[in-house]
C-alpha cells in the first residue's frame, strides 16, 4: 500500500472492523449461471470462533459477513449466529433465501440477510430453478416481519439489464424499500483469470454485459465491485486459506497464522485506482471499465 495514500488508510481502518467468511462452496441449488465450484471443505463453528476470538483481541470487530455455498445449509449456522450476535457483533447472510430457519436466530436486529433475487419470478426461477422465487420472497417477508435486516443481490445479464425499473417497482411493492446491490454477470475477463471461481454455465438466455452496458449499471446503481472499489477485506475461505477480499485467489496467509501477520500482508497489496484493489492485476476483469469511468 502507498503508506502516503490517505485514502486507502481511511478506507483500511474502517475494512478492518468487518470480516468476510466462506464456510463452505457446498449448496442445495445449481444455479444455471452460478460461476462457482462446489468443492468439500466446510469450516467447523469452532475453526471460525476460534479465528474471530483471535481476531477480536487485536481489532475492533463489527461486523462479519458470511458467504459461501449456502450457509443456511449448515448444521450449526443459526447457533453461531447467535453466539456472535450475543459478543454485540452485527452478522450479515449472503443466502439464495430457500432455507428458512429465521425462528431460530434470536436476535433479529443484529442481523442482515442479504438474499439473491435475480429478476422476476420466471426469469429468477430460469436460473435457480422452480418455485424458488417464491421461496425467497416469502423468506425476505417473513424475515421483515421478525424485524431482521434485509437487502437484495441481484445478479445482471443482457436478458433482465432493461427490466430493471420494473423489477425495483415489483420489490418496494412487495417488501417496502429495499437496498438493491447489482451483481453483473461475471465477465469472461473475471472466469478467464480465476483458478477456482471460474465456472462458465449457460449462456443462452443469460448472456454477459457488454462494455457499455457494464458502464452504464455501475454509474447508475449500487453494483458489486462498486465503482470506487475499496472492496478488500480479511476474507477466510472453506479451506483455511485467508485471502484479501471475498475474490481473492492470491493468499494474504492462512487461518492459523497471527492476526497481524494477515493485515500486513493485505495492506501491502492494497493498489490501484479509487480506494484501491487488492488485486490489481485482476480487479475481477473489470481493470478496463474501471479506467473508463475514472
Ligand atoms: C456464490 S453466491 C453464495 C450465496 C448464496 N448461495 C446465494 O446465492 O446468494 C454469492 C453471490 O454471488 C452471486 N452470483 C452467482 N453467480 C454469479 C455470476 N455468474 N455472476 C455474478 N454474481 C453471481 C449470487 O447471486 C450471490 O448473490
Ligand atoms: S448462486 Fe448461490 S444458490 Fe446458486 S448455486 Fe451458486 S451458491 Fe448456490
Ligand atoms: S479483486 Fe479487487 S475489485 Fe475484485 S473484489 Fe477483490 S478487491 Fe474488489
Amino acid at each position: 500500500m502507498d503508506t502516503n495514500n490517505a485514502r486507502y488508510q481511511k478506507q483500511l481502518n474502517q475494512v478492518l472492523r468487518h470480516l468476510y467468511i466462506n464456510p463452505l462452496e457446498k449448496c442445495n441449488l445449481r444455479c444455471k449461471i452460478c460461476y462457482t465450484k462446489k468443492t468439500d471443505p466446510i469450516l467447523t463453528q469452532k475453526q471460525i470462533l476460534d479465528f474471530i476470538d483471535r481476531y477480536q483481541n487485536e481489532y475492533d470487530l463489527q461486523t462479519i459477513t458470511f458467504c459461501g455455498g449456502e450457509v443456511f445449509a449448515l448444521k450449526y449456522y443459526t447457533d453461531l449466529l447467535n453466539i456472535l450476535n450475543s459478543r454485540g457483533i452485527f452478522t450479515q447472510t449472503i443466502t439464495n433465501g430457500t432455507i428458512d430457519h429465521l425462528d431460530k436466530i434470536v436476535l433479529p436486529n443484529l442481523n442482515n440477510l442479504i438474499v439473491s433475487i435475480d429478476g422476476l419470478a420466471e426469469y429468477h426461477d430460469s436460473n435457480r430453478g422452480a418455485g424458488n422465487f417464491h421461496k425467497s420472497m416469502h423468506f425476505l417477508k417473513k424475515a421483515h416481519k421478525l424485524n431482521l435486516h434485509t437487502e437484495i443481490f441481484s445478479i445482471v445479464t443482457k436478458q433482465n439489464m432493461d427490466q430493471i425499473d420494473i423489477f425495483e417497482n415489483y420489490m418496494r411493492q412487495e417488501l417496502g424499500k429495499v437496498s438493491i446491490t447489482y451483481h453483473p454477470r461475471k465477465p469472461p475477463s473475471y472466469l478467464a483469470h480465476h483458478p477456482i471461481s471460474n465456472i462458465e454455465g449457460e449462456i443462452s438466455g443469460f448472456d454477459y454485459l457488454t462494455d457499455s452496458e457494464l458502464v452504464q449499471i455501475m454509474q447508475t446503481r449500487n453494483t458489486f465491485p462498486p465503482k470506487e472499489l475499496g472492496c478488500y477485506q480479511i476474507s477466510l475461505a472453506s479451506t483455511g486459506i485467508v485471502y484479501g477480499c471475498c475474490e481473492g485467489f492470491r493468499p494474504i496467509g492462512n487461518i492459523g497464522d497471527p492476526i497481524e501477520k494477515l493485515v500486513y500482508s493485505l495492506r501491502n497489496r492494497i493498489g490501484g485506482p479509487c480506494l484501491g484493489c487488492s488485486q490489481t492485476e485482476f480487479m475481477c476483469g473489470i481493470k478496463h471499465i474501471i479506467n473508463k469511468m475514472n
